[in-house]
């Protein structure tokens, strides 16, 4: 077995011997790269090592890993290395309270990439610096799960453009100060991927690309503990080939799992990993990250290698693309989140937690859960962030950790239940217009589709519609992290509830809340009269007072307990003051107590209206007011 300190003497002789060494620009190159090999290659090694070091070949699959990695910085572009070299000195940009991040499908939202390019001057007035495109590669047709199944990561589907294009849309977004961020989906390829059509064709090395097994036996014996993602799709998370062996598919019947048991399999991702980061891709969005390891006899999720495996991908970034970011997609239990979110791992995670919490104490008008996950869950590393959304392209499910919610005396199960009802309108009294997504009667599991302003009532009117999508942003906007909104949701679009009659959609409830650009929405936002006015002024000014309100940076947070059930309360601590949020998730006015609040000045400032308030009478709040006060501590 070759031991850890030659496999990096090996890997390092032999990518240093292939480095251009001559004068000029080169050179210079080629002394950073070295650097930042002497600096990252031993952790490398050491992940490596941990994953495949039990394989006789694994040294040479280091030295090859690490070679192409010089390979991809000798292509990558010059301007990116500029941008290298400025976030090598700035690495926490992302924590500044001017990040605001939108989400769109291309084709839905913009058509194609040119209409994308078209709509920066809109996302320069909403003030974004950080734009999600979903997925946007080559995939098969019709359905495609949304692009998640990936044919190629290396061509542009047809529809929305080329790769050349995607290449001068990165580089337009950065000349406006907007970040791109897409998608590495690399827990498992489409069925029509080159490598998955080898692997059905018989070919043993592709075969390995995957989990095939010629018969039951296995698949049995995974499937004793692994949960069903998408069970209206398939039970259990095998599918049938059509030469009657089995292959691993956790999510649709099209989308293979990859094996990352197989070396090959980890260098044949990173290379695409690398040729993304090259086209100017900023952050990528880790995929599934929950799923990327299988070990029979354990659910299959969340498994330590499945973070050695993240750890590595970052490794290989911090030599060959260092600027390029990871953010974890983990829409898991709140401790497991939690676990993948580390400088050296995944700097940018979704707070799936805060997201759906939100949505429960919209409709519990109880704020306890929510408050307690703040507490105890929101703080996370230096150098990394969270990404808070109100709501995704994805169901919403209720992740929140039973252990929590049963401290606070509510069972988990039947308050799911309750939820669900709620959010698709069979609960007496409830506004939300939800759809019901993955209904498992077997398992009693559903989760909820919907658009922000569906889930809030904006159908049946505007009014408290309008005050409940603004309460929802306004934790997103300030509890710590990046924003994240949903485009379209800032001109309150509505359920499309003729979903199921395009091509491939069929059953799949989320594409309720993945409307085509709202046109006549977006034409009334500047008219403050109508909802969708409303709700874009209102979002708008959260923007823009986030931007020039330094104590909103970065993602720390100070609990604040406002002795209200009805009332969220936090601090974001600044420099010697601190800001203080308080929310009314009730239908009635609340007041937190002057006695509350009395280890603050008197005087305090409500950033949000620009006005002084005083804090010596308490303060009372409208039902779904929130407020964000710039405070002095006492003491
Ligand atoms: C992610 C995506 C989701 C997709 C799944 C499979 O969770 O957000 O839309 O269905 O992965 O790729
Ligand atoms: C599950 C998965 C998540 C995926 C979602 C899609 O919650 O954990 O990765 O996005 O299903 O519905």
């Amino acid at each position: 077995m070759v031991e850890v300190a030659d496999a990096i003497e090996t890997a390092r002789r032999r990518v240093l011997a292939g480095l251009d060494t001559g004068p000029g620009p080169a050179d210079k190159d080629a002394a950073s790269f070295r650097r930042r090999l002497d600096a990252h290659l031993p952790e490398l090694a050491r992940l490596f090592g941990g994953l495949y070091g039990t394989r006789e070949d694994w040294a040479e699959q280091l030295t090859a890993l690490v070679q192409q990695a010089a390979r991809s910085w000798a292509d990558r572009p010059a301007e990116l290395k500029v941008l290298d070299a400025v976030r090598e000195q700035d690495t926490g940009w992302f924590l500044s309270n001017k990040m605001l991040g939108g989400v769109c499908y291309v084709d839905r939202y913009a058509g194609n990439l040119d209409g994308v390019r078209d709509r920066i001057p809109y996302f320069r007035e909403l003030g974004l610096t950080y734009l999600h495109l979903m997925p946007l590669f080559l995939a098969p047709e019709p359905n495609s799960d949304g692009g998640y199944a990936v044919s190629s990561y290396r061509e542009v589907n047809p529809r929305l453009g080329t790769m050349e294009q995607l290449r001068g849309l990165a580089a337009e977004l950065r000349a406006n100060g907007i970040s791109l961020v897409v998608d590495f989906i690399f827990n498992h390829t489409s069925d029509e991927h080159e490598w998955a059509r080898k692997a059905s064709a018989g070919d043993p090395g592709h075969s390995d690309y995957y989990w095939i097994y010629p018969d039951r036996t296995m698949p049995d014996a995974f499937e004793e503990h692994v949960r069903e993602i998408f069970p209206d799709d398939h039970p259990g998370s095998f599918v049938p080939m059509p030469d009657g062996r089995w292959v691993w598919a956790t999510f649709h019947t099209f989308q293979w799992d990859l094996n990352y048991a197989n070396p090959e399999v980890f260098r044949a991702m990173a290379g695409e990993m690398l040729f993304l980061a090259n086209q100017g891709v900023d952050i990528l969005r880790m995929d599934a990250v929950a799923f990327i390891w299988k070990q029979l006899g354990t659910p299959c999720e969340n498994l330590p290698e499945a973070h050695l495996l993240l750890r590595a991908f970052n490794a290989v970034c911090r030599i060959a693309a260092p600027s390029l970011l990871f953010k974890s997609e983990a829409i898991v239990h709140p401790d497991e989140v939690a676990q993948y979110i580390d400088p050296a791992e995944c700097q940018l995670s979704y707070n799936p937690l805060q997201m759906a919490l939100i949505w429960e104490a919209m409709a519990t008008r109880d704020v306890s859960l929510l408050a307690q996950a703040l507490e105890r869950r929101h703080n996370i590393p230096a150098g990394t962030s969270w990404v808070n959304y109100v709501r995704s392209h994805d169901d919403i499910g209720w992740t929140f950790a039973d252990e929590d919610a049963a401290e606070l005396g509510i069972n988990g199960f039947d308050h799911r239940r309750f939820l669900n009802s709620f959010y698709v309108n069979r609960f007496p009294g409830s506004f939300a217009r939800g759809v019901p997504f993955q209904d498992n009667p077997r398992t009693g599991d559903c989760r909820i589709s919907g658009t922000t302003a569906s889930l809030c009532g904006l159908e049946d009117g505007a009014g408290q519609a309008v005050d409940r999508i603004l309460l929802a942003h306004s934790v997103a906007f300030s509890t710590g992290g990046v924003p994240l909104l949903y485009l379209g949701d800032e001109v309150g679009q509505l359920n499309d509830y003729d979903f199921a009659l395009e091509d491939g959609h069929g059953t799949d409830s989320r594409w309720v809340h993945r409307p085509h650009f709202p046109a006549a929405r977006y034409a009334r936002r500047h008219d403050p009269s109508t909802p969708e006015g409303a709700v874009f002024a209102g979002l708008r000014n959260m923007i823009a007072v986030r931007s020039r309100t330094p104590e909103l940076a970065g993602t720390r947070l100070l609990d604040f307990a406002t002795k209200n059930p009805g009332v969220l309360g936090y601090q974001r601590p600044g420099d010697g003051t601190r800001i203080l949020a308080l929310a009314n998730f009730s239908d009635l006015p609340q007041t937190v107590e002057a006695a509350t609040l009395s280890g603050f000045a008197g005087d305090a400032l409500d950033v949000l209206a620009g006005a002084p308030v005083s804090l010596a009478r308490g303060i009372v709040l409208a039902p779904q007011q929130f407020v964000w006060l710039r405070v002095t501590p006492l003491s």
